[in-house]
Parts: structure tokens; C-alpha cells; sequence
């Protein structure tokens, strides 16, 4: 088995899943004020470090995606971050692209941009710990787009993202998201999803990237959030499942969704049903951003000095999404 492989099946193998801590400054400015707490470094560093010192850090995440400023940062305890990591038998991860763009030529639409100087960043983040990275496409979805020429610049800038990535020996997380926003159908969104993810592959392929040392971060088919027709939670676990099965190369080791503004039990219930129903060789497992740090935040931001009370809301929410990673979730566990 190769190394990658290996560092793949470590962080999402059994039943384990990605914390998605690697927000922005900007991004993580926004999720601050929306709870009242000023965005310095230290609050940010300071929420995120008493996720990272959770119990469930062991049992349940497998790996966590850092922003450029937390890789960099000291912990209370005077520990590297990635260190404070590491020992809870966790693996350190970085998003390495710098952003989506203005695509020229699509205006309404974004390229993901960072490749410039890439490879001397990577040797950096290697150095400090990292094991993986995460790179994100993002894709409008409406009657005209994800129009091809987004289809084709983002596929192109993931693979080239991954060559670099593995020559460098980490784990890329290839991150094609097509969004919610909209009115359209899941039936639209399980098309055009399916047309965005074997670009992917075909470009993944032409970059010789091994598949066998990525793990796919995708969306689950879903009716955009202003549809008028709204599909249920196993209709979405099907299609998800339909999607994945048609357009994925089976020497990918493992699927880790995102959960892109579904609520925490959305995601949960959703990535449940699809374990429940998986017939491929894919680990389904979960790369949550939102939908594990959102209650954790806003019962921190009343209670900033009750470090067991936010600990104790974070690894509940791991736990839930770790048996819906086996297809073991049940809503009476909420409770
Ligand atoms: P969400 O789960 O909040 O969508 O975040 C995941 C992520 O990493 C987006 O890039």
C-alpha cells in the first residue's frame, strides 16, 4: 500500500472524519461577529484550540484542515499547533489555495487561484507538520452554469493543485463543491455535479495523479435552498450515492463530504443514510465545516471561559457524525 494511500485510510478509515477548522481570516471574522465576539487572532486561535483538545479528537477525527494563520500559530500550552494535534493521534492538514476569483471571461463565476509558488509553500507546511491539503472549487449552479469554461479551469487548477501535492508527499483533498444556493431541482444539481466531478477525474488522470492518495470532498445532491421542490433525506442519500458510483474511479480510497449549509442534523442524517445505503468500496465519511463547529461556537461565545461545556457540544457532534460515517446514527442518540 502506498504511503498516501495510507495517510488516506488513517483519516477517514473507521468510521474516523475531517474537522473543516480552516476558515478564512475573513470567513471566520464573519462566524465570529455573528456571535458577538471580536475576531483577534487569539479568539480564534482560542476557539479552535479547545476543539483540537477534545476527547473525540482521538476517536473520531482523523484529520483537521488548518488555515495559513492557525498552522503558524503557538498554543496556550506553548505547543505547535500541529503538535497539540498530532498527539491526540490526529493528523494536521492545510488548505493551501488562496481563494476563489473573478473567472475572466465568466464573470459571475470563480476560479480557485494559489498555484504560483505552491510547491515552495507546501515544502513549508510539510515542514511544520502537515500530512494533507485541501484545495476548493466552487461552482454556481443555475440554467447556464457551472458554464464549461468553469468546469474545465477549476478541474484543470485541482489537478495540477494534486501533482503538486503528492510530489511533495501529502495527501490532496480535491474539493469540487457545486453550491445550494438556488432554485434549482436535485435532479439539476445531480447533473451537473456528475458533469464537474468527471472533469475532475479526467484531468486528475491526464496529471498523472495516483487516485489512489486522494480523498474526494464533494457536495451531496440536494435541491438548491430556494427550490420549491425539496426531495427527502433518502431521496438525497440515493442520489448522492447514483452520482458518486457513476462518476468516481473505484481506486479512490474515500468520499468526505462537505456539508455547505445544510444544519448539523441534516448532515449527520444525510451522510447516516448514505452509509446505510453504500454498495461501493468508498469510505463515505464526513469533511465538516459547519455542521460540527456551529453550536460548539455559539454556546462558546456566551460561555467563553466554559471550556468542558464547549468540549462536551463538539465531541457530541463528533460522535453523532462518526456513527453516521458507519451508518450507525439514530435520531434517538440526539437526545
Ligand atoms: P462546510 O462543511 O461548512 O461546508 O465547510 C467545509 C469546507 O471545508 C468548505 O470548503
Amino acid at each position: 500500500m502506498s504511503e498516501l494511500n495510507n495517510i488516506a485510510l488513517k483519516i477517514i478509515g473507521n468510521g474516523k472524519g475531517i474537522l473543516a477548522a480552516d476558515e478564512s481570516t475573513n470567513t471566520m471574522t464573519k462566524r465570529l461577529s455573528d456571535v458577538n465576539v471580536p475576531s483577534t487572532p487569539e479568539n480564534r486561535l482560542l476557539f479552535r484550540e479547545i476543539l483540537f483538545s477534545s476527547t473525540s479528537m482521538t476517536d473520531c477525527i482523523g484529520g483537521v484542515i488548518l488555515y495559513d494563520e492557525t498552522i503558524k500559530q503557538i498554543s496556550s500550552q506553548k505547543n505547535k499547533i500541529t503538535e497539540l494535534i498530532s498527539e491526540t493521534g490526529s493528523l494536521p492538514g492545510i488548505k493551501v489555495d488562496t481563494g476563489a476569483k473573478i473567472l475572466a471571461g465568466s464573470p459571475d463565476e470563480k476560479i480557485t487561484e494559489g498555484l504560483d509558488g505552491l510547491r515552495e509553500r507546501l515544502k513549508e507546511y510539510y515542514k511544520i507538520g502537515a500530512k494533507f491539503t485541501k484545495w476548493r472549487g466552487v461552482y454556481n449552479i443555475s440554467k447556464d452554469y457551472p458554464s464549461k469554461l468553469s468546469i474545465s479551469s477549476n478541474a484543470h487548477a485541482l489537478a495540477r493543485y494534486s501533482a503538486i501535492v503528492q510530489e511533495c508527499n501529502m495527501v490532496p483533498i480535491v474539493e469540487p463543491e457545486v453550491l445550494m444556493d438556488g432554485e434549482h431541482t436535485a435532479e439539476d444539481c445531480y447533473e451537473k455535479t456528475s458533469i464537474v466531478i468527471e472533469k475532475c477525474f479526467e484531468e486528475l488522470i491526464l496529471h498523472k495523479v495516483d487516485l489512489k492518495g486522494i480523498i474526494l470532498k464533494p457536495n451531496m445532491i440536494l435541491a438548491g435552498n430556494k427550490s420549491k421542490n425539496k426531495i427527502s433525506n433518502n431521496e438525497v442519500a440515493k442520489l448522492t450515492l447514483k452520482c458518486l458510483k457513476k462518476c468516481v474511479p473505484s481506486e479512490v480510497p474515500g468520499i468526505a463530504f462537505l456539508s455547505g449549509g445544510q444544519s448539523e442534523l441534516e448532515a449527520t442524517e444525510n451522510l447516516d443514510l448514505i452509509n446505510k445505503y453504500n454498495d461501493t468500496n468508498f469510505i463515505m465519511s464526513y469533511s465538516y465545516g459547519r455542521a460540527l463547529q456551529q453550536s460548539a461556537l455559539k454556546f462558546w461565545s456566551k460561555n467563553t471561559k466554559n471550556v468542558e461545556g464547549t468540549q462536551k457540544i463538539f465531541n457530541h457532534r463528533a460522535k453523532m457524525n462518526t456513527l453516521a460515517a458507519q451508518g450507525n446514527w439514530s435520531k434517538d442518540l440526539e437526545i
